[in-house]
């Protein structure tokens, strides 16, 4: 049986070949559009990300007051962060008679810094910016989630994530006290993290942005600042630092990591701890490995305790016990 004709043509059917042209050809735009803008959108986003991603840490400018002091390569100096240096006998008898005392940013008065001046000495205030202590009188301003793991052989100071504009905030306040007291410069401890099991996920890009932003700041505030081992940080941060503050490089066979700096004309103040490294043969050893890369023999190398108190031994065989007081 034939399908019933109902005799009713369809829509379509019923058009005119000119208007079936052209609806077609405006379905074909719209889509054509539609295609068009989906495709430049996805390609627009796609680049949007890939700057992100690329994006150098290395966008933070340099800070804006220049002049800020130089120490020169070879400078003789001293390290003593146990206790605040004891001048009651007056500069003038500390031992041993170096143009550069590195000292505890926290402990030491503004009057030490003062006499060091008087008696023209250079002043490095030590802080660490990269981890936790205890015992620091700010150290109730951090965040339990800023904290990661305990530094190897630290017990009691952890990891800071680096990421943290709280972290950033307390650390900044340690640097316009550092200013305050009068400090040449800063030795930032702790910035290699990354290289560390440190619980809070610190990259080596982190820590880069960190430091550039801590170099920025310190020449904002008239500051020298040194780069705290880090030897990844060493490309970018040469020009943003006046010196590198090494330890173990002998221990660790990497002098040669820091030479740059003594081609730039920056000093490296280098420190090893011959009784954390039995396996070396003489404290001579220390003093004769450090110069085993390009100028690294121009290293200002000190031989110290692990607790960096007042005793010093230098490569001329001089050793000396800086007086600390309790
Ligand atoms: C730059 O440093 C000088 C000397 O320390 C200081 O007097 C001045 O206020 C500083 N300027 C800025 C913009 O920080
Ligand atoms: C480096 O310093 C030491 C100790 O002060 C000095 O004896 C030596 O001559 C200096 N070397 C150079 C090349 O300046
Ligand atoms: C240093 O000063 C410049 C100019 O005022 C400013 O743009 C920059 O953010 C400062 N750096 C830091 C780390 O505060
Ligand atoms: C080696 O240097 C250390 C200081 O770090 C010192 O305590 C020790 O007495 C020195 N050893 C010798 C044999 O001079
Ligand atoms: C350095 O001086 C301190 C304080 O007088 C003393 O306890 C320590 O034994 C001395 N260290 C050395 C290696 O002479």
């Amino acid at each position: 049986m034939a399908k019933p004709n109902t005799g009713h043509q369809s829509w379509w059917s019923g058009q005119s070949r000119r208007k079936k042209v052209l609806l077609l050809l405006t379905i074909l735009i719209i889509i054509l559009g539609l295609a068009l803008g989906l495709g430049l959108g996805l390609t627009i986003g796609r680049e949007g990300g890939e700057e992100e991603e690329e994006q150098p840490p290395t966008t933070i400018p340099p800070g804006t007051n220049g002049t800020t002091w130089q120490p020169a390569v070879n400078s003789t100096w001293q390290i003593a962060l146990l206790h605040p240096l004891d001048l009651s006998d007056g500069v003038e008898s500390l031992r041993p008679d170096v143009g550069i005392y590195d000292i505890d940013l926290f402990t030491n008065p503004p009057s030490t810094i003062q006499a060091l001046h008087r008696a023209g000495k250079r002043v490095i205030c030590y802080f660490s910016a990269g981890s936790y202590e205890d015992f620091r009188p700010d150290s109730s301003q951090f965040k339990k989630d800023d904290l990661g793991k305990e530094l190897d052989g630290w017990p009691g100071e952890r990891w800071l994530n680096l990421r943290s504009e709280t972290v950033w905030k307390i650390i900044e306040a340690r640097m316009r006290m550092a200013r305050e007291k009068g400090c040449d410069a800063v030795d930032p401890d702790n910035v290699d993290g990354y290289q560390n099991d440190n619980g809070v996920s610190l990259t080596q890009a982190d820590s880069e942005r960190f430091m550039l932003r801590l170099s920025s700041l310190a020449s904002n505030l008239s500051m020298s600042i040194g780069l705290k081992n880090a030897a990844d940080l060493i490309p970018s941060l040469i020009s943003r630092t006046q010196f590198s503050v090494n330890e173990q490089c002998v221990q660790f066979s990497e002098c040669s990591s820091f030479s740059p700096y003594i081609s730039a004309g920056k000093p490296v103040f280098h420190i090893e701890y011959p009784h954390n490294a039995p396996q070396i043969a003489s404290n001579d050893t220390f003093c004769r490995d450090s110069g085993q890369g390009e100028g690294s023999e121009l290293f200002s190398t000190v031989l110290k305790d692990m607790d960096l108190d007042g005793y010093v031994q230098f490569c001329n065989g001089q050793t000396a016990n800086t007086t600390l007081s309790l």
